[in-house]
């Protein structure tokens, strides 16, 4: 058993780790052992620091909107986590093949408290601010990638845009890189693109939060409007970083 199997194997990730191993890049997959690491470390999982203040995407993510959505939505993943002795997190399988069950395995924690954990520690950095006045554009290799699998940025942000909206319910949309072919993507509650029940899965490049507490006190039911202020501060370096990283 290799180092980074024996580790998750103890953790109790060991099936994060066998969808990790196929389908995350080595960054993503580093980001999810210093996830277990805390635990190994003190037992409890511990909300990251934002690498900005709570009113640094405005106008755009209003300051009282980020406060809660940290503080307290991602907050109570982390202490769900905790309060759940790791016996019963039923995701210690050798068996790789019934990961392809991990609803059935893990219940809600892994799959709702967990998966709200790595999601809002990806989306948290996938996120920056933007004072200027310029278009917040993605450069390099993933603009080439953008521009040759959606013909244009702008045909990419319709699309994208779409499927955030139209997405029923609480949940995430994604940009994808799944065998060299970006895709968008959507997943219900705290899903993502790593887990087997995913409808696509893939290395995620960039995240879109839609769950209503992400939005709500300042857009109330207007999650177009939501999705259109979004992008002047979704984090296109970050987004590259994770797209070219293997
Ligand atoms: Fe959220």
């Amino acid at each position: 058993m290799s180092d980074r199997r024996a580790f998750f194997k103890k953790m109790g990730l060991l099936g994060l780790s066998g969808i990790a191993t196929k389908l995350v890049s080595n960054e993503q997959l580093n980001a999810l052992e210093s996830l277990g690491k805390e635990a190994v470390q003190t037992n409890p999982f511990t909300l990251p620091a934002l690498p900005y203040s709570y009113n640094a995407l405005e106008p755009f993510i209003d300051e009282q909107t980020m406060t809660i959505h940290h503080t307290k939505h991602h907050q109570a993943y982390v202490n769900k986590l905790n309060e759940t002795p790791s016996t019963n997190i039923d995701f210690q399988v050798d068996d790789m093949t019934k990961c392809k069950n991990i609803d059935q395995y893990s219940s809600s924690v892994i799959r709702n408290n967990l998966g709200g954990h790595v999601n809002h520690t990806l989306f948290w950095t996938l996120l920056k601010p933007n004072k200027e006045t310029k278009a917040n554009l993605p450069s390099g290799k993933l603009a080439e990638a953008i521009n040759k699998e959606f013909k244009s940025f702008d045909e990419f942000k319709k699309l994208f845009s779409e499927k955030a909206l139209k997405h029923f319910g609480s949940g995430w949309c994604w940009l994808i890189e799944q065998n060299g072919k970006l895709m968008i993507t959507t997943t219900p509650n705290q899903d993502n693109p790593l887990m087997k029940v995913a409808e696509q899965q893939g290395k995620i490049v960039m995240a879109l939060d839609v769950w209503e507490h992400a939005y709500y006190l300042k857009y109330q039911n207007k999650r177009a409007d939501y999705i259109a202020n979004w992008w002047n501060v979704a984090n296109w370096q970050k987004a590259e970083e994770l797209y070219i990283s293997k």
